[in-house]
């Protein structure tokens, strides 16, 4: 996938690139990028790209020549061009696996300042929004985007880590451990030392349930319990034999969650 970025601070992607899974994803060739600085493409003799707004008002507007111009210059037949916006759509893991399995190159335009001449909208495919709060720019939400996109496609990483993970399968992921098994006396599961993958699973299932129902209720609420979740949910409720160190771990989300 080809995932062009029109911003004015092609910088802020510089050290998120050079990291880790992206890193080896472009190294791969799972992933290419190219950044088009917005200000390149402005025909303001002084290289503005921003200007108070009409009418009066607070802050700067970016005006919508350099963009559309910048955008023109990037376009093709195969391409979504996103714009990022607290107006658009909320993101989410669905609208990632969309973009993956679309396929298509992706060009994300990064706003900046008080907000973006109206008229750019006209040009774009879609609004983005990854949540709602106000960032200072869309290159926050640029990078979030790529993140999550990058890592679905294939040869980003193992399959069996997007298989497992949370979101994928509408719960939270089970609790991992690693070594020692005694950590200042909070110790690991016996269970997953005991080779048996199918107890391990329902093992794992059960936490899933527990944990989606304490921190996500409203994922919970939309999940189609099947014969065994209802009964591991039961074995929940009925055998309050859990160590006291998860209990406390786990009970935090019950306090953020009202
Ligand atoms: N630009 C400013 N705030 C934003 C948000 N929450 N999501 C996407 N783009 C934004």
């Amino acid at each position: 996938m080809k995932i062009t970025v029109l911003t004015l601070f092609p910088e802020m992607f510089d050290s998120f690139l050079n990291s880790s899974i992206i890193k080896r994803a472009i190294a791969k060739g799972v992933v290419s990028f190219n950044f088009v600085n917005i200000r390149d493409f402005t025909l303001d003799k002084n290289h503005r790209v921003d200007t108070p707004p009409i009418g009066g008002g607070a802050g700067l507007i970016m005006k919508a020549q350099p963009i559309i111009d910048a955008l023109n210059s990037v376009k093709n037949e195969n391409s979504t061009t996103i714009i990022f916006s607290p107006r658009g759509k909320t993101y989410n893991q669905k609208e990632a696996e969309r973009y993956k399995n679309e396929n298509k190159d992706l060009i994300l335009i990064c706003g900046h300042y008080e907000g973006i001449d109206e008229r750019v909208n006209k040009y774009v495919d879609e609004l983005v929004s990854i949540g709602d709060y106000i960032l200072t720019g869309g290159e926050i939400a640029a990078v979030t985007l790529i993140d999550s996109i990058t890592r679905l496609i294939d040869g980003a990483i193992s399959k069996e880590s997007i298989e497992e993970e949370s979101f994928t399968n509408d719960l939270l992921e089970y609790p991992q451990y690693t070594e020692p098994y005694d950590y200042n006396g909070d110790k690991v599961p016996q269970i997953l030392y005991s080779g048996n993958h199918e107890a391990i699973d329902k093992y794992r299932k059960k936490e899933s349930l527990r944990l989606t129902r304490i921190y996500r209720k409203d994922l919970f609420d939309k999940y189609n319990l099947t014969k065994l979740d209802k009964k591991l949910l039961k074995e929940i409720d009925e055998n309050d034999e859990e160590p006291d160190w998860y209990k406390s771990a786990i009970n935090k989300g019950k306090k953020f969650m009202k």
